[in-house]
């Protein structure tokens, strides 16, 4: 702990930002922490292993208020009561932020500064209401997030990537890396996950996409899924396996398991970081490799995002058609452009033009999605990769959102459209015996509320 007193507490360049902090709000966070000071003083932790939880809670209760009349005699009794149920989150939960855990609403907490907690709620970002009394206050709750997964965070290694036993996905980063103090980021992914039906209703697609794609998950044509930060790719992959049949044998990779599949062969494997002395290391491309040798039906890469694509990809090419994965792109052009640079990576040294037309007989589609403005998600292009001409990848544009504005509350509107084309892929869905209707492809262009 002695690493925590030698932060850098230099002004944040950000500071006046953050200069409208509510006073009340801060001196009640110092006063409780000064409470649960006293009380780790006084309770006896050896005691904790052995009794039983509600006794404790009781016990905590009792030397709450004990403390808190020396403390602070005239709290109003409403600040009171939030005390003693504050300090009890506070010794055996995370802090301020165990009412955020447990509202079902918020998808992220992304603290920035222990003054400045945001949320995310469909889709947008709002301040949370919540803050710490201050760094240490929030190292704290840090380390025990940390420690709880078996995982540390000190000067030494001041990064985390961690799964949390609900399966939420935790970030925490702290002095020298992050230069104004330790921040946290938590993807909560405990809840129930969004599904199909869920994502029509946002109208991030449509049941005529969802017809098509389903179709397709089901008749084994490989796809890309591709997208910025939090545009809702690992939401879509999770969501459309649905369409996997249940008898398939399916292998999941991913850095940190977010996936929840609902088959009844399904293996789940994650990658390792390299531990304290830097070995150990278990990077995607060794499960990848060994997922082959565990007779998959199909892999699903969580996100390719190094040299893994190459054996993702032998692997599409060789009988594992119908896997799945995620990248990380701003549009379908840029994530084949990125697919190539991580084959570059692998040391698969053949010419570009073999190389695309590796990548084009291994995928056969690329859904881009994107966060607009407001935090609607929305599916912005699915294309098929027709093949390679010219060089370049042919690919041909079956469906696609375009924006056409904001409404009066910031959020964007706009167009799905069809563009007239029909996949060629539709050969392989009829050889699967999976027949969509014809007008489905008819070109035309549907606007959407909201
Ligand atoms: N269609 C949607 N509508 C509303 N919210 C969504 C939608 N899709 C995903 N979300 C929410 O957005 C957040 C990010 O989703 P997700 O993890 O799927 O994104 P991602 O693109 O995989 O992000 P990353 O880049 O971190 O891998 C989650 O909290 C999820 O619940
Ligand atoms: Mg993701």
């Amino acid at each position: 702990m002695a690493s925590l007193q030698s932060f850098s507490l230099r002004q944040s360049p950000y500071g006046s930002a953050r200069g409208d902090i509510d006073t009340n709000e801060l001196s009640y966070q110092q006063l409780k922490v000064r409470i649960h000071e006293r009380l780790v003083d006084v309770l006896d932790l050896s005691m904790l292993a052995h009794v039983a939880k509600d006794e404790l809670a009781r016990e905590v209760r009792t030397l709450t208020q004990e403390v808190l009349s020396d403390e602070a005699p005239t709290l109003a009794s409403d600040q009171r009561g939030r005390m003693l149920d504050d300090v009890y989150d506070e010794v055996f939960g995370l802090g301020p932020l165990e009412p955020l855990m447990r509202d079902d609403s918020i998808s992220d907490i992304l603290v920035n500064h222990p003054h400045e907690v945001f949320v995310e709620r469909s889709g947008r970002l709002e301040p949370a209401g919540v803050m710490f009394a201050d760094q240490q206050h929030l190292m704290r709750i840090i380390q025990r997030i940390v420690s709880r997964v078996g995982r540390r965070i000190d000067e030494v290694s001041p990064m985390v990537d961690a799964r949390l036993p609900d399966g939420s996905r935790i970030n925490a980063v702290i002095p020298p890396l992050a230069l104004d103090g330790p921040t946290l980021s938590i993807r909560r992914f405990g809840r129930r996950p969004l599904q199909i039906e869920d994502l029509v209703e946002a109208g991030s697609l449509r049941d005529d996409i969802v017809d098509f794609l389903a179709a397709a998950v089901d008749a084994r044509v490989s796809f890309l899924i591709s997208g910025g930060t939090g545009a809702g790719k690992t939401t879509l992959l999770n969501a459309i396996t649905k369409y996997i049949p249940l008898d398939e044998r399916l292998i999941t990779v991913e850095d940190s398991a977010e996936l929840q599949l609902q088959h009844r062969h399904v293996i789940r494997m994650e990658t390792r970081p390299p531990n304290n002395e830097g070995v150990g290391e278990v990077t995607p491309r060794s499960l990848v490799r060994n997922s082959l040798r565990m007779r998959p039906d199909r892999i699903i890469v969580g996100e390719v995002r190094g040299p893994e694509a190459l054996d993702m990809l032998q692997a599409m090419n060789t009988g594992h058609e119908g896997s799945l994965t995620t990248i990380h792109a701003n549009d379908t052009r840029d994530a084949l452009f990125r697919l190539e640079l991580m084959i570059a990576m692998s040391g698969f040294e053949l010419p570009i033009n073999v190389v695309r037309q590796y990548i084009a007989s291994g995928i056969s589609l690329v859904v881009h999605l994107s966060r607009l403005k407001g935090g609607v998600r929305r599916v912005m292009r699915v294309s098929e990769i027709v093949g390679v001409r010219d060089g370049g990848f042919h690919l041909e544009d079956i469906f696609g959102f375009e924006q056409t504005g904001v409404d009066e509350l910031g959020i964007a509107q706009g167009e799905f459209y069809f563009t007239g084309y029909r996949p060629m892929c539709l050969g392989r869905l009829r050889a699967s015996g999976i027949r969509l209707a014809d007008e489905l492809f008819d070109r035309r262009r549907i606007p959407v509320k909201g």
